[in-house]
């Protein structure tokens, strides 16, 4: 079911290559959050898996790599209050370092992404080392921070190709909805490509199951076809849907400050512990 066949389709050895799960990872780790179909949750896995992090006392980047820039707004920063963004770090050698921007949770900081990120896409194009741009911003400001988690849009393009290049790990938000698995197989082989071409160390680590409604059967299957074909790169963590997960993003806060108590505040932190659990 669920478009499966596509993910299967990979022959066991070459998945446990591009799969495997995170165990004793040195810091700083760094997460391209990904997945090319859209609304599964990758925005909202990144704001407030960062927002738990940084409440367990790490020092954690946002980059914000969606020209939507719901993670820049979803952390309470308006894109009238800066100058610099990741579209000027990623085509006018920006320091990264200049356009991050604090957000009011303590040790939670963005790169911010407005409307203009959409040109990069062509701009790139004929730029040098076009695919290697974010790593090279990255590699700078890398021991300033426990954890980045970069945002990457719902597409396969040239930017989250840099995203993909600029990580250590990829995190892949799944929704428990049907075609859940559908265009996982392609993730997987650009990944793949990645890791031959760009970098070696890239591996999908951490997969993490989204908007699970625990009334329906359809969730339960997909969970359980979800661990079946990835086993321990599946967080145990599963992050229900919940209304207050949704409507934060509206006040400008990750779900744990808007609703420290509920359901999906509790889910992420539970998530957060898991992630840096993996940590060396
Ligand atoms: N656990 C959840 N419960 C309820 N709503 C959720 C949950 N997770 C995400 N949403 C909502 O689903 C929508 C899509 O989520 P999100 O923006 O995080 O997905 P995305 O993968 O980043 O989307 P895009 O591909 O457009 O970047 C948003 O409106 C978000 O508020
Ligand atoms: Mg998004």
């Amino acid at each position: 079911m669920n478009g499966a066949g596509d993910a299967v389709a990979m022959d066991a050895e070459y998945l446990g290559k591009t799969v495997a799960p995170a165990v004793g990872r040195g810091l700083p780790r760094v997460f391209a959050v990904a997945n090319q179909k859209g609304g599964v949750g990758k925005t909202t896995t990144t704001v407030n898996l960062g927002a738990a992090l940084a409440d367990l006392g790490h020092r954690v980047l946002v980059v914000d790599l969606d020209p939507q820039g719901n993670a820049t707004t979803g952390l309470g920063i308006d894109a009238r209050n800066f100058d610099a963004s990741v579209y000027d770090v990623l085509l006018h050698d920006v320091a990264l370092e200049d356009c991050i921007e604090p957000t009011t949770i303590k040790n939670l900081f963005v790169a911010p992404a407005t409307i203009d990120l959409a040109g990069a896409e062509i701009e790139l194009v004929p730029a040098f080392s076009r695919e290697l741009r974010l790593r090279r911003a990255i590699d700078a400001i890398r021991d300033d921070f426990a954890y980045v988690l970069i945002d990457c849009p719902p597409s396969l393009g040239l930017i989250t190709v840099n995203g993909l290049a600029a990580a250590g790990e990829v995190l892949v938000p799944i929704q428990c909805e049907y075609y859940a698995l559908e265009g996982l197989g392609q993730l997987l082989r650009n990944v793949e490509l990645v890791r031959s071409n760009l970098n070696t160390e890239l591996v999908v680590t951490t997969i993490v199951l989204t908007m699970y409604d625990a009334r329906t059967n359809l969730a339960e299957q997909v969970v359980s076809e979800v661990r079946q074909h990835f086993g321990p790169a599946v967080c145990q963590t599963i992050i229900p849907r919940s209304v207050r997960i949704s409507e934060a993003p509206s006040f400008g806060e990750p779900v744990t400050v808007h609703d420290p108590s509920s359901r999906g505040a509790i889910a992420y932190r539970s998530l957060a512990k898991e992630v840096a659990s993996a940590s060396a």
